[in-house]
């Protein structure tokens, strides 16, 4: 080993370590800036390292597309809203794939036709694999980004022959990829392989529902990072591997997260557009009674712990600064005010503690749904804010109910829960909830931040 390949291999293993150190501190949210710079500075080594190593199509070229890009990343990145998160990861997904993609592509295309490595079986496996997941990861993330974006319909996308299609693809993925390997001077392969990968990614996100489209989005990291992995192997680039292996195993493992927090096997998930519509669950005995903000002033102001549930309607109202204000309130008058936050609360993963901290809310103060259950009859009041399949107990009661068995916070075990939102209607997975008929459940109606700003101005009217 040359000395110059020493270094090099040096500066891959510091990347790695860089990486590996930035995911471990990006697993709490005080420690997360941090991990984000330092996996940030990884990647500059990486990619230092890797231009000065490689033979370089030219610096101008790798500058011009750097300005470009990242004036174009800075851009967007300043101009969206945390509402817009979800799509954008999505969009990142997708060009991940489609970097991996053309990676590929142009592996092959830079071969000349002398070259000895037309034999290489190991090199056109890897390329063919690059450009299947790298393509498939493009279009499907095109398709979540659509879906989440309301750029296009939401709704599953089912036509008669779905099914056959599908698997008519995959079919065609083996045969394709036999003749690509062992003909891959022939450009026609590549091209099919590149056009049926982008199909199936098509056709396998446009029949999932546009609520499901998170789970997808963490699958799709996952694949992106298989995909620079696949790339990383046809390029003999060590880094590349190493850091598409992280990103594939912990989209993985955020997939896994999710749906283990919904009760719902993946499985369930990517196919849900060839199941049967859920059946309506048993009938809710009981009346809704409800309770105006000033009323719920009253009860909370002499409250002594309160328990905060946040779901997706506050992040639709952007109640999370008024949320806070009510906080410091409460403690102002004496009260404990603890946060719970469900996995898989709102419409992306860290939903809610990414509002929560943007309101500067204290990460101490937000606890895991196994934290507060045990002392759920220790709270005086929950406050549930927009949420619902969370905090529904049809998960623990109703056995016929379609989220049965789903963990939720218990919050109908409390002294008494206010539940604030719009109406009585059911939530993401369309199910009812019997905590709002319960008799200490009052349902302060109306849109949360409304709701809570009128709470702060009657305790502003006593101070
Ligand atoms: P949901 O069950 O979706 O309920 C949100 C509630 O917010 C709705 O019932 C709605 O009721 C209310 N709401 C909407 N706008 C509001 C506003 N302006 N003010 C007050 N309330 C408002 O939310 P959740 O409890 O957070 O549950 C999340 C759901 O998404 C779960 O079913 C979960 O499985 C699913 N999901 C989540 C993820 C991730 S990673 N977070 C991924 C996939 C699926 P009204 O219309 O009556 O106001």
């Amino acid at each position: 080993m040359t000395s110059i390949e020493l270094i090099t291999n040096l500066a891959y293993v510091v990347a790695a370590a860089l990486f590996i150190l930035g995911l471990k501190l990006l697993s709490h949210p005080s420690t997360a800036r941090k991990g984000n710079a330092i996996s940030a500075v990884g990647m500059l080594v990486a990619v230092v390292v890797t231009l000065l190593d490689r033979q370089i199509i030219s610096y101008q070229w790798i500058l011009l597309g750097f300005v470009l890009g990242g004036a174009i990343g800075m851009w967007k990145a300043k101009r969206v809203e945390m509402t817009q998160m979800p799509q954008m990861v999505s969009l990142f997904n997708g060009f991940g794939g489609a970097a991996s993609l053309l990676l590929g592509w142009a592996t092959v295309s830079s071969l000349n036709a002398a070259s000895a490595q037309w034999s290489d079986t190991f090199l056109f496996t890897t390329v063919f694999l690059t450009v299947l997941i790298g393509g498939v990861t493009f279009s499907g993330s095109l398709v979540a980004w659509g879906k989440l974006s309301g750029k296009m319909s939401a709704k599953a996308i089912i036509f008669t022959g779905l099914r056959e299609l599908s698997v008519l693809h995959l079919l065609a993925f083996v045969v394709v990829g036999y003749l690509f390997i062992t003909q891959p001077q022939q450009p026609m392969w590549l091209y099919l392989a590149i056009l049926l990968s982008i199909s199936f990614g098509l056709l396998a996100t446009v029949s999932i529902g546009g609520a499901d489209m998170p789970v997808v989005i963490a699958l799709l990291n996952s694949y992106s990072g298989v995909a620079a992995t696949a790339a990383g192997l046809a390029v003999g680039n060590t880094i590349l591997i190493v850091t598409g292996l992280l990103v594939g195993a912990s989209g993985l493992i955020l997939t896994n997260i999710m749906c283990k927090a919904m009760n719902r096997s993946l499985m369930n998930v990517l196919l849900s557009g060839f199941a049967k519509p859920v059946e309506a669950g048993e009938q809710i005995q009981g009346e809704v009674k409800v309770l105006a903000a000033q009323d719920a002033f009253y009860v909370l102001e002499a409250a002594q712990a309160v328990l905060v549930v946040p779901g997706y309607g506050m992040a639709v109202a952007q109640a999370q600064h008024a949320v806070r204000e009510l906080q410091s309130l409460l403690e102002d008058n004496g009260c404990t005010v603890e946060y719970a936050i469900h996995p898989v609360a709102g419409r992306m993963p860290g939903h809610m503690n990414v509002l929560l901290a943007e309101a500067d809310v204290p990460y101490d103060q937000l606890y895991e749904m196994d934290d507060v259950n045990p002392r759920m009859e220790n709270y005086d009041v929950v406050i549930v804010i927009g949420a619902n399949d969370v905090v529904n107990p049809a998960a623990k009661e109703m056995k016929g109910s379609p989220i049965y068995g789903m963990p939720v916070i218990e919050a109908y075990r409390a002294n008494s829960v206010f539940v604030l939102k719009r109406s009585a209607a059911a939530g993401f997975a369309g199910v009812d909830n019997p905590l709002f008929f319960k008799d200490n459940t009052r349902m302060v109606l109306g849109d949360a931040k409304d709701t809570i700003n009128s709470i702060v101005r009657e305790f502003a009217d006593v101070a």
